[in-house]
Parts: C-alpha cells; structure tokens; sequence
C-alpha cells in the first residue's frame, strides 16, 4: 500500500471513473451528436481497448494510491460484451484499508431491465441511470433514436427490485427542450422511491468539441431549485462526502432527496478528487483536458507494478487543472472557441 496522493492544489485522488466502451446505442445530442456520430465514424478497434485483466490491474494500483470508489462509464458500459465478468473482478479489489471499493456505474437504462440481475449478482452495490425526461416524445427527442421512456422506467424498477439503490438519477438540464420535465420527473421519483432513488439535474456542459453548446441553453440550477420548491418545499442539506458533485436538498416533508449538479455557475474543481481513464487507457486529469496520459504502453510493455504506481503517482502529483472554475473566471459565455480541440465525454466518460 502507498497511501494518498495529493496533486498541486492539495487535492487527494479518491475517485476513478473508468471508459469501457466508447460506443453508445443513444445519439444525445450534448453527447454524441448524429451528425458527428454518424454510420462512418471510426470507433476504437477492438484490440486498442484495455481488456479486462489490463483494466482491473490498474485499478488495482490507483486503489493502493487511495481510490475508494470505482465507477464504470462509457459510452453506454453495458454495451461492452461481457461486462459482469470485469464487475466480479473488480469487486474482489480492497482499498488501502482493506475495504471493498465502492463500485458503481452510469448507465442510459436502455439494457438495465435485461441486465439488473446480473449485475448485482457480479457484485455491483448500485447504478446511476441517466434519463432526460418523462414524456415519451421529449425522451425519445432527448436520445435521438426513438428510444421509449417505458424500458428505462422499466430498467429503474428492475434495478431497485434487485437491490442496486440508492439509484441516483441523472437528467441533463437543456433550458427550452426538456426543462417543462423537471416538475414531473421530481413528482414522479419523489411519489415511486420514496427515498429510494436520488434524482439529480445536472447543468448542461461545454464538454467535448461537437455539441454546439450555448450558455443560454444552461438553466441554473438554482432555478431548478427555485421551480420545484415553489411546489415542494425543499431545504438544504450537508454534503454526504468531501469532494461531492451535487449539492443535495430534501423535501421538507421527508419525501427523499434531490441533488443539483451546477458545474457552469457554480464550479466544484477546488476538491475535485476525480481521475478519468479512456476506453484505452490513457489517464485525464479533468473531464476538459485534450490529453491524457497513455498508460497502455505499460501495461503492454511489462512494466512492473512499481513502474505503473510510480507514473501514476508522478501524474497526478503534477495535476493542476480546473477548467470550470477558471471558465467562470473568465465569464460563462465564453466555452472558447479558442481553446484546443476537448476530449469527447463519450471516450472519456461522463
Ligand atoms: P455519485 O454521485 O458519486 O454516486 O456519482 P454519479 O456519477 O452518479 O454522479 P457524479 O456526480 O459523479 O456525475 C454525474 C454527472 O456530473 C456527470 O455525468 C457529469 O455530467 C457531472 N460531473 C461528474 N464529475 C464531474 C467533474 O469532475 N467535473 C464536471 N464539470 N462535471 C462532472
Ligand atoms: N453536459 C452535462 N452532462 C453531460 N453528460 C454527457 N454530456 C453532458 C453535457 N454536455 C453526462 C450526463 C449523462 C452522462 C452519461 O454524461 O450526466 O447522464
Ligand atoms: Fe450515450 Fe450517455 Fe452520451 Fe447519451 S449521454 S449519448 S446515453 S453516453
Ligand atoms: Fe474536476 Fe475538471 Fe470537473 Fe473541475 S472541470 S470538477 S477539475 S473534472
């Protein structure tokens, strides 16, 4: 065990969040945009990804570097074939305490009815299911490919029905086309789980290069705040842990929790303890960067565990990034046109 890291703003790393798949059966627009992801776009070849030994003997390592919680992304993570298999691996993974890691995965819900079982039998302990809305026209318009709302609420059930809660529920705030969904997607998580699920509203980011993000497309969260309050009254609530994304609100009449997700106008880079591996194995140190640092070569090349632990540890002890603060800095309306090309958040991860 080598204990904590801690990078050049004095920011341990405690979080990983790991790329299976860069594929995704959804076109959302803020993500993977048809016009760019179209029939012709070069996805990753097979043999570039990190199999399954490769990914869990580095998250092996990051863990003797202080990770406590694994979280599998993609793309969508249960396109990748097999994906139970590398869940059982790592759940056999133990932190510097000898604690299990705390092993989770974001999911677009569409393959979770099928899969929820599974999962949880390879030893996953919860999802995050992102869903944008509840009308089945604004989902299906949300995700570009007509997919039904109906398998995802199905998908969210069959998870709960399994054990893989609290289920956090994320939507993807874009103000004039699906914002009417706040009221309804709160009153219905709040009037199902009771407590059981966690639906978050995250803001909608400038991330990757193909989106064609617009500041006056981002509602604030505290709007989002002030919307659903004006019906159900909500009060805050502390932070559950150092370095959370969310900031979480209750229902004052005990009816669960909502969390507000506010990365454009209120930015949380000061304690951000989060590092980002691609589908193949290059480690980002900030979900904006537009490089990573190509860890494969080892792994493909015998380096030795010493080797692995010493670069990542060198890597992140250099890590100074914090693009959302310094975007507020120089004014939100300003996602640089200027700035070099960003990494795609559906080959870094969300
Ligand atoms: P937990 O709340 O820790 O269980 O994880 P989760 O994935 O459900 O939520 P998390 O807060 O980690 O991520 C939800 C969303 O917040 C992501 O899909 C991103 O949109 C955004 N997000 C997560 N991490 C970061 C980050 O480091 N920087 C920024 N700007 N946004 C982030
Ligand atoms: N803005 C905010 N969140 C985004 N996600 C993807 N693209 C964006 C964006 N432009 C996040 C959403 C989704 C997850 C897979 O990635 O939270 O639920
Ligand atoms: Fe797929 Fe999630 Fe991106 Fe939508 S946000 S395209 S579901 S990876
Ligand atoms: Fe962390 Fe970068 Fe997000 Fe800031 S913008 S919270 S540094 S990932």
């Amino acid at each position: 065990a080598t204990g904590q890291l801690s990078d050049r703003l004095g920011r341990p790393l405690t979080d990983l969040r790991i790329s299976v798949t860069d594929r995704c059966n959804f076109r959302c627009s803020y993500c993977m945009p048809k016009e760019v992801f179209d029939k012709d776009y070069q996805y990753l070849p097979h043999a570039a990804l990190l199999s399954f030994e490769e990914i869990t003997r580095l998250a092996r390592l990051f863990a003797a570097h202080g990770v406590r919680k694994i979280r599998l992304t993609g793309g969508e993570p249960l396109l990748r074939k097999n994906i139970e298999a590398l869940i059982e691996q790592l759940a056999a993974l133990r932190t510097v305490d000898g604690l299990p890691l705390d092993l989770t995965l974001t999911t677009n819900g569409s393959l979770l009815a099928r899969k929820a079982r599974a999962l949880k039998a390879a030893g996953l302990q919860r999802v995050t299911v992102s869903l944008d809305g509840l009308d089945d026209a604004v989902f299906r318009g949300m995700n570009d490919v007509d997919f039904p709302v109906a398998d995802v609420l199905h998908g969210i059930e069959a998870a709960r029905d399994v054990g893989l809660g609290p289920i956090k529920i994320n939507m993807v705030v874009k103000r004039g086309t699906n914002d009417q969904e706040i009221l309804p997607m709160a009153r219905h998580f709040r009037a199902h789980y009771g407590g059981t699920a966690i639906l978050r509203f995250i803001e909608y980011m400038d991330v990757g290069a193909t989106n064609g993000w617009r500041m006056d497309e981002v509602l604030p969260s505290a709007e989002v705040v002030r919307r659903i309050g004006a019906e159900l009254p909500l009060v805050p609530l502390e932070a559950s842990a150092p370095g959370e994304t969310a900031q979480r609100w209750a229902y004052a009449d005990g009816g669960g929790e909502i969390g507000v997700i506010s990365s454009v106008t209120q930015a949380f880079c000061h304690d951000c303890s989060r590092a980002r591996l691609s589908t193949e194995g290059r480690l980002y140190l900030c979900l904006f960067a537009n490089q990573g640092h190509d860890l494969r070569p080892l792994l493909r090349d015998g380096a030795s565990d010493a080797d692995i632990l010493s670069r990542i540890g060198q890597v992140w002890q250099g890590r100074s990034d914090r693009y959302s603060e310094l975007r507020a800095l120089r004014g939100p309306d300003t996602a640089s046109a200027t700035a070099p090309r960003r990494v795609e958040m559906s080959y870094i991860g969300g």
